[in-house]
């Protein structure tokens, strides 16, 4: 696997110096989608890891990484070790004392730098409480002895973790984890730990048996953005932009998410595709109420930002009989009914069909699509046998969501239309 490490081999220290190593936590799975993103955006090349994506980004640059949208935390590495042998074969005991040494191994000034640096450019130099504080008492940023003046970093350690498969899964917490690492950090370098008010958070992201180090500069996962009100299944925005993104969603389309639940979904395409109009439904009474307050939400954020407000058209409606004329939709996208916190297995067997049928009608032939998610593959498969006349399957991203194997499937509406 491409990392961290393969930039550390460079030799240039000067050119090193003025550029910086990010990584990104991401969907597993949308690994390539979320480099597209990274690309565009930033105009870096991107590597991609296991649930990870991995850049280069010249360091005055920094800033620009806030316009990420599919990636949930953003952190600058420290250290990426690709095979810390973390799975459930190894002696759990053994793994908690090897993630408490872990520090003793780390340099975490480069990192930290970086992190000081980021935290001054996103306040446009305001953040005068960091100035003092520095990596260890004989630091300081001008290399003079000021060491009465130097305040040690309140921190904790926030641990993310995946596995592949059942083999490589983990017998331990991320609690666990978290306290080990924190507490092999204090003891090395005689850090604060405090999880309330902590001026850095050390990330200690898994996947598997791959282990990444890093300062992370985003205050809090980026996934819960926009939402207030939360319903049982609410899909995590960076998913819901991952699949606007996998539609690609051209000026003037109409957008329509017809279960929309509490609305991540639209709301995320008329934030980032403000040239689109999105459409949206659900049929549980509360659904279009949540949806409006999400909206509300967003909007009362451009305003305080002097940023466009967003609009959703937001009914409750039965999706498999819209209130739609034929051909009024460019796009679907859609997170389906799993069949487990939300329906059931066997309601979807009938609901998917249906559904596939009726998006079908609705949607524009030859150039419509549909960008559905869904963790049941069987009633997925069954429904796109029935209606393989209107619908051309153009890629499956195979996904995993907490644990959860699901797949997001992409599909062309043919020219063929329905009678
Ligand atoms: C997985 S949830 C969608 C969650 C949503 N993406 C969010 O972030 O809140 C599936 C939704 O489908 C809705 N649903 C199920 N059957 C439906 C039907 N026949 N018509 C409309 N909505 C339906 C449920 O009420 C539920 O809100």
């Amino acid at each position: 696997m491409a990392g961290a490490k393969e930039w550390k081999t460079q030799d240039d220290d000067s050119i090193l110096d003025e550029f910086c190593n990010i990584c990104a936590t991401v969907t597993i799975g949308l690994e390539s989608l979320c480099a597209i993103e990274c690309e565009q955006k930033l105009a870096c090349s991107v590597t991609p890891g296991r649930g990870r994506i991995y850049f280069t980004i010249p360091r005055k640059r920094l800033r620009e990484i806030q316009h990420l949208r599919s990636v949930e935390n953003l952190f600058v590495v420290v250290e990426d070790i690709a095979d810390f042998k973390l799975s459930v074969q190894e002696n759990v005991e053994m793994i908690l004392q090897r993630l408490y040494h872990l520090p003793e191994q780390l340099n975490l000034k480069p990192a930290f730098d970086i992190w000081k640096e980021y935290k001054d450019l996103c306040t446009g130099g305001k953040t005068k409480a960091l100035q003092h504080i520095e990596i260890s008492a004989s630091e300081s940023s001008t290399g003079e002895n000021i060491t009465n003046e130097v305040t040690l970093p309140r921190f904790r350690v926030t641990c993310t973790r995946n596995h592949s498969n059942s083999d490589l899964k983990h017998a331990f917490t991320s609690m666990q984890a978290a306290a080990k690492f924190g507490g092999g950090i204090n003891d090395t370098y005689g850090w604060t730990v405090d999880l309330e008010d902590y001026d850095i958070d050390i990330l200690l992201n898994i996947v598997d048996n791959h282990v990444v180090v890093g300062i992370s500069l985003t205050e809090k996962s980026l996934f819960r953005r926009n939402i207030v009100n939360f319903g049982p299944t609410t899909l995590k925005s960076t998913l819901a932009y991952c699949m606007a993104l996998a539609a690609e969603i051209c000026e003037g389309d109409v957008i329509c998410d017809p279960l929309c639940g509490g609305g991540s979904i639209p709301i995320e395409c008329a934030k980032e595709w403000p040239c689109s109009f999105n459409i949206a439904g659900d049929n549980f009474h509360m659904a279009p109420k949540r949806t409006q307050d999400n909206v509300d939400f967003v909007n009362k954020q451009c305003y305080s930002m002097t940023t466009k407000q967003i609009k959703v058209d937001n009914l409750q409606w039965d999706a498999t009989c819209l209130p739609l004329k034929t051909d009024a939709i460019d796009v679907f996208i859609s997170d389906l009914p799993f069949g487990k916190k939300n329906g059931s297995m066997k309601k979807n067997w009938q609901l998917y069909p249906d559904l596939l049928k009726e998006m079908a009608r609705v949607c524009r032939t030859k150039t419509g699509r549909a960008v559905l998610l869904t963790k049941d593959k069987k009633a997925m498969a069954r429904a796109y046998g029935q209606s393989v006349k209107y619908w051309r399957k153009k890629y499956t991203y195979w996904i995993n969501i907490g644990g959860l194997q699901a797949a997001i499937y992409l599909l062309q509406r043919t020219s063929i239309p329905i009678h």
